[in-house]
């Protein structure tokens, strides 16, 4: 008999699962489906880094190594320069990562949380909790609310605390957190000596203002923040982004990661390093977007179903009466329940402003009947 770890054993089945089920069965139909389910861009690469990817394939890939080459390094510190005017050093304070998921993922094993918290907002991407739970720390969620501007309560923070997550711009709410919330929870991380992780994997995609980075604040020793090029560049399957942290964190993660074997292909590299120094396309991305988001709130205020927060990301956190999802999947449009993310969740519905513009207007037309 084959004993699977318990705590594999004992998850629930990653809840996309159970969409992506819904969507085969009405594929199977032969209904027309309109997925706003997964986070998944279906914008197009761009050409130029699609041709970096193809001029960098050599006759033979080596095995890549955790550090990453430094043409990489030095492209995601001059973006962090440009972008947030933070000078991170290329050579100590910054690692590349296979996407951000598997840095999100082993962290507290990194971290030893071992019998600590780690603690992180819900409704919230599944991988906090997963990583806390395979590497033996107590979860511990504080609930993410309207009222509260989907912040946290920092008062909330349990002792004994090793990793605080924080997510902004925030998936599934959209909400955007200040530089002030950043200051303040720095502020509790030296007084009650945690680390503050700062999952950033949405900050390119916003409407009005370019949001800020963890990085921004006066002392980031304790700070590890984690961007990608997935939802930035719409690159989620080339696996790359980087962790930018204290050369003590970084360190750590460089003694890690060759175990793991999680460091990007060297002609993905290559690409990234494209496509961190162009921001003409990721103003193209925002704009594609923007305009989707425009083909659905108006229907979305008509119906009377309150956006809420939804300041960025790729994500419309939406008031909608019980029984939208299903009503919603009758006629082949797929979104999130919100509880999917976490029980602060109940009574929402996330839009993934995935499908395209045709088919997001398509959709409104089925909302606007619904
Ligand atoms: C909040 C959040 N963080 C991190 C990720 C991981 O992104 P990737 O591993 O593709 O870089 C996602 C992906 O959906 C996400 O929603």
């Amino acid at each position: 008999m084959i004993s699977i770890a318990p705590t594999l054993a004992g998850m629930a089945s990653y809840p996309f699962v159970r969409l992506e089920e819904a969507r085969q069965e009405l594929l199977a139909r032969g209904v027309e489906v309109i997925d706003f389910g997964k986070g998944d861009p279906n914008e197009p690469t761009d050409p130029i880094i699609r041709r970096a990817l193809v001029d960098a394939l050599p006759e033979r890939a080596p095995y890549p190594l955790a550090a990453g080459l430094p043409e990489l390094r030095e492209a995601a510190a001059g973006w962090c320069l440009r972008r947030f005017g933070v000078a991170v050093d290329p050579e100590s304070e910054i690692v590349p990562t296979y996407g951000a998921k598997e840095a999100i993922f082993s962290l507290a094993q990194v971290l030893d949380a071992n019998g600590r918290s780690v603690v992180y907002g819900e409704p919230a991407y599944p991988v906090y909790e997963r990583g806390a739970l395979f590497a033996g720390a107590h979860v511990h969620t504080l609930p993410l609310v309207r009222e509260r501007d989907f912040l946290p309560d920092l008062d909330r923070i349990p002792a004994e605390t090793a990793i605080v997550w924080v997510n902004y711009p925030h998936n599934p709410t959209g909400a955007v957190a200040p530089i002030s919330f950043y200051e303040e929870l720095a502020q509790r991380a030296e007084e009650q000596d945690f680390i503050i992780a700062s999952d950033e994997a949405y900050t390119e995609l916003w409407f009005d203002e370019p949001p800020p980075s963890a990085l921004q604040i006066a002392d980031r020793s304790r700070v590890i923040v984690f961007q990608t090029l997935s939802k930035r560049s719409s690159m989620t399957g080339y696996r790359s982004g980087f962790v930018a942290a204290s050369p003590e964190v970084i360190a750590a993660l460089k003694a890690y990661r060759p175990t793991v074997g999680t460091a990007p292909q060297e002609f993905v590299q290559r690409a990234s390093v494209v496509a961190w120094n162009d921001e003409r396309h990721v103003e193209e991305t925002r704009a594609r977007y923007r305009a989707k988001r425009d083909v659905l709130l108006p229907v979305l205020e008509r119906k009377g179903w309150e956006v809420v927060a939804s300041e960025a990301t790729m994500y419309l956190w939406v008031i909608a009466p019980d029984g939208t999802v299903e009503r919603l999947l009758e006629r082949g449009v797929i979104a999130s329940p919100g509880e999917f993310f976490g029980p602060s969740g109940a009574g929402y519905v996330r839009f993934a402003l995935v499908p395209t513009l045709a088919e997001c207007e398509r959709a409104a037309a089925i909302l606007e009947e619904l």
